[in-house]
């Protein structure tokens, strides 16, 4: 695993020189979605990446981790408006191979693993974190096998993610989400992690043990990881 400390504007940039790397080498890579305020400064440098010619995603495709369950893709809250938003809108991509899972047919969580194969899995995934550990929103205790499945939130998350809406009531109580064993599918995953309030669940996935309980240690056990992190996210290490 590789650790990097900087400036939020530093690894921002830091990691999007990842993307520039891996879509030199494989134009047509497979990116693997993150929502939250933690990647915004990642998807601004992208876009400004991209206009400036430094990067192309025209050849690339797109599979996001999560999605709220009931919240369709007009909704201002739901995972696909962030990303068209944030990202698809502004960059190169051709939006129809851009995936996110669907918060209203649920009926099938798993299918997603299965298109995710077919198109031959995730080059690199991008993660951010939750105040818990969770990832995506594999919420604490959820198997390391799990595919892309539907949880219920915690009432730590919903709490934590009631900002974004007018109330905590409709903050939905379920989502949609890649499972952790999906996550460590993928080839390479980058984890951001911003901001005081991260600081000690980034001591516990990284120094601590691996445990369901912290669903990103896990990431220790992944051979291609790299942690991103403001020096505030890692005052406690
Ligand atoms: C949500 C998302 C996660 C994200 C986490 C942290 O619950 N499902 O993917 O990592 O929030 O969000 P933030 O980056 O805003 O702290």
């Amino acid at each position: 695993m590789k650790i990097i400390i900087d400036s939020a504007g530093k690894i921002a940039a830091l990691a999007a020189q990842q993307y520039v790397d891996l879509l030199k080498r494989k134009p047509n890579a497979i990116l693997g979605g993150a929502t939250g305020s933690t990647p915004l400064g990642l998807y601004a440098e992208l876009v400004r990446l991209n206009k400036a010619g430094e990067i192309s995603f025209k050849d690339a495709s797109s599979f996001n981790l999560d999605e709220y369950v009931g919240l369709d893709g007009t909704h201002d809250q739901s995972y696909r408006y962030f990303m068209d938003h944030n990202l698809f809108d502004h960059i190169d991509i051709d939006k129809s191979r851009t995936r996110v899972p669907s918060g209203i047919d649920v009926s099938d969580p798993s299918a997603y693993d299965k298109e995710i194969a077919a198109a031959g899995g995730v080059d690199l995934q991008l993660l951010g974190i939750g105040n818990n550990g969770h990832i995506g929103f594999n919420e604490p205790g959820t198997p390391f096998g799990s595919l892309t499945h539907v949880v219920e939130l915690t009432e730590s998350t919903r709490d934590a993610n009631k900002r974004f809406f007018k109330s905590i009531d409709e903050v939905p109580t379920h989502a949609v989400t890649m499972g952790v064993k999906t996550v460590m599918q993928a080839r390479s995953i980058i984890l951001m992690a911003i901001g005081p309030a991260k600081a000690p669940i980034m001591k516990e996935m990284l120094q601590g043990p691996v445990t369901e309980k912290v669903p990103a240690s896990v990431l220790q056990l992944h051979p291609d990881v790299t942690v991103y992190m403001d020096f505030e996210a890692a005052k406690l290490l």
